[in-house]
Order: C-alpha cells, then structure tokens, then sequence
C-alpha cells in the first residue's frame, strides 16, 4: 500500500538531484573550473548521499517501507562518518594540528652528491639524505629551504622528478650582486658536503587547466619545467623562456629537443629585442604562469587577469604601508615569551633580538620561509605570496616583512 505522500523529503529528493547535477557537471569542467570551486562542489556528494537517503526513506511514497528506511539508515551514517573523516582527516587539517609553518621549517641533513654546471653561474645540486630515508612527496612548483654552513637559508625550486624519493635536485643561479647564499653555493658547495635542508612548501600550485600559457625568465624555468613535466601528454600548452644570452639559460637543448612545438626560447643576444609581453598574451584565454625577475612579472600582472595569472616573485612587490608602523607587542603560545615590537624594527627582527627561533631566508616577503600562524589578533600583511587555501585556513603571517594591526598579537611559536 502507498505511504501518504510527504512534500518535504521530496523536495530534499529535488535538490540532491540538482546537486548530483552540479557535481557532475563540475567534473566534466575540472580542467576549466578554478580547483577550489569544484573542489567544493565535490564535498557537496557527501550532502547530495544525505538528501537522496531522506528521501528514500521517508518521501512517503510507496518506497518508503522498512527495508528502504533502513538502506536509507545506513547510507546517513555512512555518508556522515565519511564527512567526519574527510574533515578530520584532510590533509590542511594534519598540517594544521600536527604541525606548524615553523616546526616544518626544522632542518634536517642532507649530503650533496652532485653538482653539475647547467649554464654560466647556474650549477646544479644533487641532495640526498645520509640515512637514506624517502624525501617526502612533492609537486610542481615546490622549493626546500637550504640551511647553508655560513649560517644562510635560502630557497631553490626542486628541478627534479617529484616520482624520485631518495632526494632533491635544485639548480642555484649566482646573480652578479650575490647575498652571500648563491656566491657560497657556487663557491663551497662539493660532493660530500652537509647541509640542513627543510619543507619543502609550495605558493605556487598548478592548479587543472584546459590551456597553459608558461612565461619564464632566467632561472625562473625551474619551476615552469617541473609544471610542463608533469601535465599529461595531450594538455595544451605553450612556454616563453626569456633570457639576456642563451648561454646563462638552463635546460634549453633539453627543452627545445622535447617540445620544439610548444617552446619558444628568446634569448636577448639572439634576437636583439626586448621580447613584446603585450603581443605575446594579447588575445590569449589560457591560464598564465609567470615566474622571473620583477621587471617581467610586474609587466606580466599589468596584462593578465588576475583569475588567470599564477606568479613568483624573485624580489617582493612594492607595497606601500598606508600609515607610520605601529609598535606592538607579540605572545609566544608555545614558550609563553612576550615580546615588544617597535616601530623602528620587523616583527622578525623584534623576535630574533628576543632568541625566539624562527627560520627565515628572503627577509622581503617572498620566500615564505618565515611563516607563523597567527592564533589571535590581527595581522597586517606586506608579503608577495599568493596566499593558499591552507595558509588561509591556518591565518598565516610572514614576521619578516608583516605586521600586526591589533596592539597584541599572538603567534604559534
Ligand atoms: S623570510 Fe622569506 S618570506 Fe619571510
């Protein structure tokens, strides 16, 4: 016999189907669709498998006997434990309580196996642990720290396989008026030699596109080859490489000799021109990724959407503090430390006076190796990263160059 006929189970029944839809829809667009849209329409199947068994089990129509209540008992459950999990479980979530932007930053040591020269003042490293433990996983786009012996940290895009587990390879540039990190590099770095080597944190994800439009300058292809490596053959896509001589640019052969369709080298001394962003991305509707030197990728953001444009900065952006820096005091949760932050010093340097261990590199906002994650207050941000879904959630912070717009702030340190 029918049941009596219930409106509202059947109108959840509608909107699972609208939903069902949706989630669908979003996965035959999931190289068209920015990853956190259909990311999130994705965990709307864990509320479309509720929907659907409410109104299996209780629409009143003639499904609705024990037997179906029942399915639809045990699909709720199912689908309610899965949601805990997914939300308990996920990976931001690990990063978040197991650990923090500082104490990933902890180095460990890692032997130098190789260095090989790749073009005029860029050489190449070879890292592997001594104990031959399997380095975590990585993706395009992904830069260690390297803690140097003369007491530097710097960070270099991993340029290797991300398959390979028994170590890095990065390749370091010397550029003319070296910090002290690169002239070490290139001037101490031989087989044998142990440095501490930390993260490995990524700000600059590929994220699913139909089309790719890769613009590199100098050692700015590091991260690029990765990315090009790593999509899968029949992706459209298309790289720029720039660079003053051919002879200071890496892996050129390689990547002419790979995808002489695809690559486009413009080296100054061969052309003689400076390369016209303008014509190059007139018209085009790919995804940009953009990394080099500040001249090229201030251009580059001037000419691409933002929704469209993925950059890494070299040097930090200008940004213009819109009043006098405040002075303000800084909790440490983990030790308990208080400490005083004037207007004439950064919070990183305020911290370092203070013995308060934190890891930097930069010291310009965009290395990203000093992040902290704010517990309460409000930070005042100046960094040049592009802030990530998991550094949101975390309320992360880079004390090298970010302040605080609340009289206290405390930190996770
Ligand atoms: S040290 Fe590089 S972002 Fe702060």
């Amino acid at each position: 016999m029918a049941a009596d006929y219930r409106p509202w189970p059947v109108a959840l029944g509608i909107v699972a189907f609208y939903l069902l839809l949706a989630v669908y829809g979003s996965s035959l667009l999931r190289t068209r669709l920015p990853r956190r849209w259909w990311k999130a329409l994705h965990y709307g199947s864990y509320g479309a498998v509720v929907l659907v068994s409410f109104h299996a089990g209780w629409s009143g129509t003639d499904v609705g006997t024990w037997g179906y209540r029942l399915v639809a008992f045990v699909l709720l459950v199912s689908a309610t434990v899965a949601a805990l999990v997914r939300t308990l479980f996920s990976p931001g979530r690990r990063v978040t309580e197991a650990s923090t932007p500082q104490s990933r930053a902890m180095p460990q040591p890692m032997t130098i196996t190789a260095v090989h020269p790749l073009a005029a003042d860029t050489v190449g490293l070879d890292l592997a642990p001594p104990d031959g433990t399997s380095m975590p996983v990585w993706q395009p786009g992904a830069h260690p720290t390297v803690h140097l012996p003369n007491g530097l940290q710097r960070r270099y895009s991993l340029c290797g396989d991300p398959a390979e587990r028994t170590g890095y390879r990065i390749a370091v540039h010397r550029p003319p008026h070296s910090r002290g990190g690169s002239a070490w590099v290139h001037e101490h770095a031989v087989p044998g030699t142990v440095v501490g080597v930390s993260g490995p944190d990524n700000h600059f994800c590929l994220e699913p596109a139909g089309d790719y439009l890769f613009l590199a300058g100098g050692i700015g292809i590091t991260p690029i080859k990765t990315m090009i490596e790593s999509l899968p053959a029949h992706r459209s896509w298309r790289l720029i490489y720039i660079g003053r001589s051919r002879n200071a640019m890496v892996f050129c052969d390689e990547l002419e000799q790979r995808w002489p369709e695809q690559v486009s080298i413009l080296a100054r001394d061969e052309t003689g021109t400076r390369p016209d962003l303008t014509r190059i991305l007139t018209g085009t509707t790919a995804m940009v990724y953009c990394c080099g030197p500040a001249s090229m990728t201030d251009e580059v953001t001037t000419l691409v959407p933002p929704a469209r444009l993925h950059v890494e900065h070299f040097t930090a952006a200008p940004i213009t503090p819109t009043a006098r820096p405040r002075p303000f005091e800084v909790v440490c949760a983990r030790s308990g430390r208080h400490v005083q932050v004037t207007e004439d010093e950064s919070l990183l340097e305020a911290l370092e006076h203070a013995h308060v261990p934190v890891v930097a590199s930069c010291r310009e906002g965009v290395c990203g190796a000093c992040a902290v994650r704010v517990i309460s207050g409000h930070a005042e941000h100046f960094d040049s990263i592009p802030h990530t879904r998991e550094q949101d959630e975390q309320n992360v912070m880079y004390p090298c160059v970010s302040r605080s717009r609340s009289p206290l702030l405390t930190l996770d340190l």
